[in-house]
Parts: C-alpha cells; sequence; structure tokens
C-alpha cells in the first residue's frame, strides 16, 4: 500500500469498548445488577429483540482469544471499560472481579496493545440508583472510592485513565428523553445529574493525581456533535449556540477548562434550573481539569430557530430554544438515519485547538452502524465496503488536523466485536468482527483487514 496520509509516530490505533456491552456473565462470580440487568427483567419489551445485557459478546470467557485477534488486526491500544457493580457489589471489592480485571489488563500488555480503561459507561449499578443514582450527592463520593479502588488495583499497569464515556447520555436518555433507566423527564433534575457528574469526575481526578502515577493520564471521553445553524441569520445562530452550550460545552467546558460557560449559566438561572451545589465546588472543578480527551464523533447537530414560540406553561427542556433540522443534499447513512458529515471531526478537533488549549485528544469512538450485514457476504466474509469508506474519510479529516497542528493521538473504532447496545440491542452491527449470536463466533469484516494495513502502515 502506498502510504499518502502518514499518521505522526506512536499514533494509537485500537477499537473501543464497554463492559456491560461485551463481558456477560451478568450474575456470574458476584456481580451485582446494574440498571441495564434490572430494566430488562422488568422491561424486556423495550429492547430490540427483547434482547438483554446477559450474554453480550462473552468477552468475560473469552477474552485471551479476543486479544489475540485485536493483535491479528494491528491494535496497539484497546478500550475497555470496568463494571463498578462487578468490582464493587454492595461497595465492598470483589476477588473474582479483580481477578477478571488483571487478566485482561495483563493479557493486554502481554501482548503489546496499550489498554485504556474506562471507568463508567452508563452501568449505574442498581443499588445506588435505588438512592437517586446521580441525582444524589453521596453517589458521587461512592463513584470517588469506586475511582481510587480502580486506580490502587491497575494503576501500575493502566497509563490511560477516563472517568466517564459520553456523560450527557445518561442525561438525555435517563432524565430527558425517556431511552435510558431511570426513565424520569425532568430537567431539573438533569441538570443535576449532569452537575454531579462533573463533580465526580473532577474528584476522581483530583484523588488519582493524589495517588502519583507521574506517566499515566487521566482524561473524559465526550460524545461531541457540532453544532452547524441553518443560516446566517442572528436567530438561527443564536440556537445553534445555545444547542452548544447544553449538549457540547456543558461537559467540555468544565472537564477541559475548569468552569462552566457563563451564558449557560445565565439561561439555567433566568428559567430557575440551576442545580444545588457545595461550598468548594468551584475551586475542585477549577483545579481538576482533564490531561486528555477522548473524541466520540458520529454525526453533527443541524439547528434552526424555532418555527414556533414554545408554550410558555411547558416545562423547561433545552429544545425549547432551537429545532433541529434535516440539511437538504445531507449524506446519510441508509442503515441508521444518522448523517455521515466527515468535516465534522476536523472540526472539533480546530475548535479544541482554537479555544481549549490544544488539550491532548484522540479519537476515541467513530463508526458506522449497519442492520443485517449478513446481506453482505460473499465468500464467507461481510464485505463492508461501506464502514471502510466511512472509516477512510474521517481519517484524511484526521490527518488534516493533525497537518495543522491539533494535537489528536490516535483513533479507535467503535467497535471491535458487534456487540449489545442498550436499548437497540444486536441491531446495529459497528464490529470489525461479526459475532455469531448462537455460537458466539468471530469472524472478521473486510474493513478489519483493511483496519490492520493502516495500523501497521500507520496510514494509508
Ligand atoms: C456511543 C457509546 O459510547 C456506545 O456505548 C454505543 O454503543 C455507541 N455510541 C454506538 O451507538
Amino acid at each position: 500500500m502506498t502510504v499518502k496520509y502518514k499518521f505522526p509516530a506512536n499514533f494509537w490505533w485500537g477499537s473501543a469498548t464497554s463492559a456491560t456491552q461485551i463481558e456477560g456473565a451478568a450474575d456470574k462470580d458476584g456481580k451485582a445488577k446494574n440498571i441495564w440487568d434490572y430494566w430488562y427483567e422488568t422491561e424486556p419489551n423495550r429492547f430490540f429483540d427483547q434482547v438483554g445485557p446477559a450474554r453480550a459478546s462473552d468477552f468475560y470467557q473469552r477474552y485471551k482469544e479476543d486479544i489475540q485477534l485485536m493483535k491479528q488486526i494491528g491494535h496497539n491500544s484497546f478500550r475497555l471499560s470496568i463494571s463498578w457493580s462487578r468490582l464493587m457489589p454492595n461497595g465492598q471489592m470483589n476477588e473474582q472481579a479483580v481477578e477478571f480485571y488483571n487478566g485482561v489488563i495483563n493479557e493486554l500488555i502481554d501482548n503489546d496493545i496499550e489498554p485504556f480503561v474506562n471507568l463508567f459507561h452508563f452501568d449505574m449499578p442498581l443499588a445506588y440508583q435505588q438512592f437517586g443514582g446521580w441525582e444524589n450527592r453521596e453517589v458521587v463520593d461512592s463513584y470517588q472510592a469506586y475511582a481510587e479502588m480502580c486506580f490502587k488495583l491497575f494503576g501500575d499497569r493502566v497509563k490511560k485513565w477516563f472517568t466517564f464515556n459520553e456523560p450527557i447520555v445518561p442525561v438525555e436518555g435517563g432524565y430527558l428523553y425517556d431511552f435510558h433507566y431511570p426513565n424520569i423527564v425532568d430537567a431539573k433534575k438533569a441538570v443535576q445529574v449532569a452537575y454531579h457528574t462533573m463533580i465526580a469526575n473532577a474528584k476522581a481526578i483530583k484523588a488519582f493525581r493524589k495517588l502519583n502515577y507521574p506517566h499515566s493520564q487521566i482524561g473524559i471521553i465526550l460524545n461531541l456533535t457540532p453544532s452547524y445553524p441553518r443560516s446566517s441569520n442572528p436567530a438561527d445562530l443564536r440556537a445553534s449556540k445555545i444547542a452548544d452550550l447544553f449538549f457540547n460545552r456543558s461537559f467540555l467546558d468544565p472537564a477541559v477548562l475548569g468552569e462552566y460557560p457563563d451564558e449557560l449559566i445565565a439561561i439555567l438561572k433566568e428559567h430557575g434550573q440551576l442545580p444545588q451545589t457545595k461550598q468548594g465546588d468551584k475551586e475542585l472543578l477549577k483545579n481538576n481539569t482533564v490531561d486528555i480527551l477522548g473524541i466520540n464523533y458520529y454525526q453533527p447537530r443541524r439547528v434552526k430557530a424555532k418555527e414556533y414560540l414554545p408554550n410558555p406553561y411547558a416545562p423547561f427542556m433545552p429544545d425549547m430554544f432551537f429545532d433541529l433540522y434535516e440539511m437538504p443534499g445531507r449524506k446519510m447513512n441508509p442503515h441508521r438515519g444518522w448523517e455521515i458529515y466527515e468535516k465534522g471531526i476536523y472540526d472539533i478537533l480546530m475548535n479544541l485547538k482554537e479555544n481549549y488549549g490544544n488539550i491532548s485528544s484522540f479519537i476515541s469512538e467513530n463508526g458506522m452502524g449497519v442492520q443485517n450485514e449478513e446481506r453482505y457476504i460473499k465468500e464467507g466474509q461481510i464485505q463492508d465496503e461501506y464502514r471502510i469508506e466511512f472509516i477512510r474519510e474521517h481519517l484524511k479529516w484526521v490527518h488534516r488536523a493533525v497537518q495543522e497542528k491539533c494535537n489528536v493521538k490516535g483513533y479507535h473504532l467503535w467497535t471491535f466485536m458487534d456487540n449489545w447496545s442498550w436499548m437497540n440491542a444486536y441491531k446495529n452491527r459497528y464490529g470489525f468482527y461479526s459475532v455469531d449470536l448462537n455460537t458466539m463466533e468471530r469472524k472478521p469484516k473486510k474493513s478489519a483487514e483493511w483496519f490492520k494495513e493502516v495500523s501497521l502502515n500507520n496510514g494509508f
């Protein structure tokens, strides 16, 4: 392969996963229930094909073989998450979980794959959710204790830590739009949950720094959705700015700059939506910002001014300030109803360079979900040319950002193998490897072979 797009030395090539989505063994070896186990038990009809997380992709049993598959496609890094309810069921350390995560981490390192470890990926232990989950400030302290335990147990080997994956998603899903447990629709609670998450992030970072691992980094993973206004009309510009404040900057600013944007505070204040805070919170946020930022990028947000004035008596919702619209001529993923806009990844990186001190970052997720991928099988292999094109076109923009001195250090695909995706269960497949749900057999798709070449050549 002649390499036209060459990436900097030691660029991270790999993929990302999360505990609930791949491990399975949901009630084995001492693991307690998390909200997903519970929600599925109580409302299986809300999950695609009524499939729950009990078995997922069976990584718990097969991780050694899976790590060989990662190695075979040239991964030099891989993201997993630790399951809080496995490691600390009932608040106590679970030896069997320690053994499992030690096994995974050591196996990765022995195979020259750097483990990137995330602490929270949508999987609140049920016991804490029964006390309000992130609504309850005491849960923040429990999370801090969990984070500390992870650092102490695995910090001698794990050099890249992440406090949260997409912390806005439990807010949107659990407290605004009803696609995660606890299925509450209440913006005031949503704001409190978002705020507590960022307090938890700062507390974990503080604890991490105190333990002093000078060669390690800690960060957060955010799904950034660049907000593009329909026109340069002031009303559209304002709508787009507010969408950006709610859906990006409400996490990006406290994580990287250590403070909330004034405009966001002003809007919340005006509408009586400010969260409850504690003395010392401001300093806590200011002094404990991230070393590194993971960026999950799938699609942009196309925004226009509201068509109609919102009902003044309707409860506060972020979308009372803007409408979304379908930009004519936009490119779509025909399988998922999501827009594909590759340049968005570059716009995010340039924004970080210009407005966020060019913080060290990497693409922690990007990927393409496709239904019924078996229809693309030829000679026994899924010929996912669409995924190759998707990755390639995004990588070109990442490459351009590197040329323009953005501090971006790697690219991870979502995801390593097809996995269980929350309410969508196994509907959309994203993996480099397909997984046969009857036999659990893994098979490389064409994209896996292509990505191997890219990783080994450090470009394409
Ligand atoms: C983002 C999330 O981190 C992951 O859990 C999810 O499955 C993928 N996006 C695909 O939607």
